[in-house]
C-alpha cells in the first residue's frame, strides 16, 4: 500500500517517487526523483504542490490515506513545471471548489496557460490564514522559472522550498538524517550544477531571504526534507551561488587515434606535477551533468578534440553546448584548448573559440598538434601549464 508520511504533526508528505527514472531534460539522474507534495490538515485543508501527471494516482491514494480528497480547499503551486503541477487537473476535477494560490504575474499565467485555470495570484510577502496556520509566500524567480516561489509557515517553521534545496535522489527515508549526507550533499550539488547554476544571481536572493527565517524544516519538492542538516544546505548554496574556484583542473577530451588523449593525460600530469589537483576525462564515458558537477567550482578547463571532417568531434561539441547553456561564470576560469590533426587544425581551433566566446581566459595559444605528438611535444606541455597557472595567479 502507498503510504503518506506525517513530517510534523498535521503536515503529511504525500508525493510521489520515480525510482527508475534516470534522466531529466539532459542530466541523468542515476539516484532516481521523488515530487514532493505536502498535505497540512487544518480548518482549511491545503495542499503544496502536485507530481508528475504520472504520478498522480500515487499522489491520490496517499492523499486518500489521510482525508477525502474532496475536501482539500487550499492548493499552492509553488511552481507550474509540470513535475509539480502536473496534477493540478486531476486535483481540480476532485476538489472543484480548492482555491488555487501561485505567484503572481507569472505563476497566474502559466497555469492559465497550462491548464486554464482560475488562480489567486499572491506577491512576496502576501500570506493567507489557513486556520491555525499561516502560509507566507515568498518570491524566487528563475529557481528556476519566472514563477518559482517558497511558502513559509510559521507556527511550524517550515519551508515549502519547491526546487530550491532539492536533489534528484530517491528514497523510502525521507529525512536528511535517515540518508547517506555525503550522497545527498552530492545530489544536491548536481541540481544546483545543472538545474540552478544558470540563476546564480537570483538563487543568492532567494538565499538571502531564506536565511531571514526561522527554520526547523527545509521540505523541497525533490528529493529528502532537511531538518539536522539545514545549515549544511544554507552553507552549500552560499558557495555554490558564490561562483567561486578552486585550483583544480578538469583535462576534457575525446580522442580518435589516441593523439589527443595522450596530449590529455600530458596536460593532467602537468598540473598535478605544478601540484593542481587534476582529472581527465574521455567523454565518451562520463555524462555531461556529472561533468558539470565538478566544473561548478573548478578553475582550469582544458578541453580537446581532434579534427573531424571540417569540425570537433560531436562528443566534444555537445559537452561545450551543455556547458554554455548552464551561463558558468567564467572571468575567473582559466582554459586551454587542445588537440590533433591530419591536414587542417579546425577542432582544436574551433574549441578554443568556444572557449573565448564563453568567457574563459586563455593565456595560452591553443595545442594544435601535426598527427601523433612527440615525447619532445608532450614534455613540453609542462611550460605550457605552468604558463596557465601563473596567468591565474
Ligand atoms: Fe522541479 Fe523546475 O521543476
Amino acid at each position: 500500500m502507498l503510504t503518506a508520511k506525517e513530517i510534523k504533526p498535521g503536515i503529511w508528505w504525500v508525493g510521489g517517487i520515480d525510482w527508475n527514472e534516470r534522466m531529466f531534460h539532459g542530466y541523468t539522474t542515476e539516484a532516481g526523483i521523488t515530487y514532493n507534495a505536502y498535505l497540512i490538515i487544518d480548518e482549511k485543508v491545503t495542499l503544496i504542490d502536485t507530481v508528475k501527471p504520472k504520478f498522480a494516482d500515487e499522489l491520490i491514494q496517499r492523499i486518500s490515506q489521510v482525508i477525502d480528497p474532496s475536501k482539500i480547499d487550499v492548493i499552492v503551486t509553488n511552481h507550474v513545471e509540470m513535475d509539480h503541477s502536473g496534477t493540478l487537473p486531476r486535483i481540480h476535477e476532485l476538489a472543484p471548489s480548492a482555491e488555487i494560490y501561485a505567484s503572481a504575474p507569472n505563476g497566474v499565467k502559466e497555469i492559465k496557460a497550462h491548464y486554464g485555470l482560475d488562480v489567486t495570484g499572491v506577491k512576496s510577502g502576501d500570506s493567507i490564514s489557513i486556520g491555525k496556520r499561516t502560509l507566507t509566500f515568498v518570491a524566487t524567480p528563475m529557481v528556476h522559472w519566472p514563477d518559482n516561489m517558497v511558502t513559509y509557515c510559521p507556527e511550524d517553521k517550515v519551508l515549502f522550498s519547491n526546487d530550491a534545496f532539492g536533489q534528484h535522489f530517491a528514497s523510502s527515508k525521507h529525512f536528511d538524517v535517515d540518508n547517506g549526507l555525503a550522497e545527498v550533499m552530492y545530489q544536491a550539488r548536481k541540481y544546483y550544477a545543472n538545474i540552478v547554476q544558470p540563476y546564480a544571481a537570483q538563487a543568492r536572493r532567494a538565499l538571502d531571504a531564506v536565511k531571514a527565517l526561522d527554520l526547523e524544516m527545509i521540505a523541497p519538492s525533490h528529493g529528502i526534507i532537511w531538518t539536522e542538516h539545514i545549515a549544511d544546505i544554507l552553507a552549500a548554496y552560499d558557495e555554490f551561488c558564490s561562483g567561486e574556484v578552486k585550483e583544480k583542473a578538469l583535462v576534457l577530451y575525446d580522442s580518435m587515434w589516441e593523439s589527443t588523449a595522450k596530449m590529455a593525460k600530458a596536460i593532467c600530469e602537468a598540473f598535478v606535477e605544478e601540484g593542481v589537483p587534476a582529472r581527465y576525462i574521455d567523454l565518451k564515458h562520463m555524462h555531461e551533468s556529472d561533468i558539470m558537477t565538478d566544473f561548478l567550482d573548478t578553475k582550469y578547463v582544458c578541453v580537446g578534440s581532434p579534427t573531424l571532417n571540417s569540425q570537433m568531434l560531436p562528443t566534444v561539441a555537445g559537452f561545450l553546448t551543455y556547458m554554455r547553456g548552464l551561463s558558468p561564470k567564467n572571468k575567473q576560469r582559466v582554459g586551454l584548448a587542445f588537440g590533433s590533426y591530419g591536414w587542417a587544425p579546425i577542432g582544436p581551433k574551433n574549441v578554443g573559440k568556444q572557449l573565448e566566446e564563453a568567457g574563459f581566459a586563455l593565456p595560452v595559444d591553443t595545442l594544435a598538434q601535426n598527427w601523433i605528438p612527440s615525447q619532445e611535444a608532450l614534455d613540453g606541455i609542462q611550460a605550457t601549464v605552468r604558463s596557465m597557472i601563473e596567468a591565474g595567479e
